[in-house]
């Protein structure tokens, strides 16, 4: 199996100023994630080490860029799963006060495994002791070795109504390509509820699928020796990769 390493940091209103550190983030994270894969290392590592890469990134909302909640302390959430045995690890994590969305990976290894990983920092002056759906399997994260795997992005209580990650993957099941599923997915939950909202898809066959009904939503994947990357809609920019 050729392996994948697809990664999201965030969909939102992304500012101009900001979007050269988004793509430079979502690139670093890829190519780190997809050295794991390259090198026989499994689905889940990959995604938890391209995760971490951005939680330590302040461009992204996620880790030391986490938003404030409304008594200006740092709590986050975050859910890993793989989709081998549909375990997942993560949950809820409380930290000191950090700057400035939400970060996420998915992969399928040379064994075709799959997994998923999403890390935020939630929404800024958020209610204190707010989960949102990145720590839930099913609404913000879901790896499934039958199908495939999702990280979400994008309003939290929206996705957790839509059970979003799930959502796709089900309409993957019944036929549809990973593109059209997180595409269609997105439109429809965005239509009905007004949000905004992003994700990244793989399949258990290895085909990607992006999508985002925000303004903007930088991701990045590596595949052989090629980085593919993009932030806003319908762009997708390519890069030979030079090992280092
Ligand atoms: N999707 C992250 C949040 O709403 O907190």
């Amino acid at each position: 199996m050729e392996p994948v390493l697809l990664v999201h940091g965030g969909a939102g209103d992304i500012r101009d100023s900001r979007v050269p550190d988004k793509i430079k983030g979502v690139k670093l994270a890829a190519k780190a994630g997809y050295k794991i894969l390259k090198n026989g290392g499994t689905a889940l590592d990959a995604v938890e080490a391209a995760v971490r890469i951005m939680e330590d990134d302040e461009s992204m909302n996620a880790g030391r860029g986490s938003v404030l909640n409304l008594d200006g302390e740092v709590e986050m959430d975050a859910s890993i799963m793989e989709g081998s045995t549909l375990s997942e690890i993560g949950g809820k994590d409380v930290e000191n006060p950090g700057e400035v969305g939400t970060v996420g990976a998915v992969a399928i290894d040379s064994k075709g495994h799959l997994a998923a990983a999403t890390s935020t920092g939630g929404i800024n002056g958020k209610m204190v002791g707010r989960s949102s759906d990145t720590s839930l399997i099913g609404s913000g994260t879901y790896a499934d070795d039958e199908i495939g795997a999702v990280s979400i992005t994008g309003h939290g209580d929206s996705i957790i109504k839509f059970y979003l990650a799930h959502a796709i993957l089900k309409d993957i099941e019944k036929g549809s390509e990973a593109q059209e599923a997180t595409r269609s997915i997105l439109e429809k939950m965005t239509e009905q509820l007004k949000n905004t909202v992003g994700a990244i898809t793989i399949s258990k066959t290895g085909e990607v699928g992006i999508g985002f009904t925000s303004k903007r939503m930088g991701w990045a994947y590596q595949k052989a020796d090629t980085i593919f990357f993009g932030i806003e809609h319908d762009e997708v920019r390519s890069e030979k990769v030079v090992d280092e």
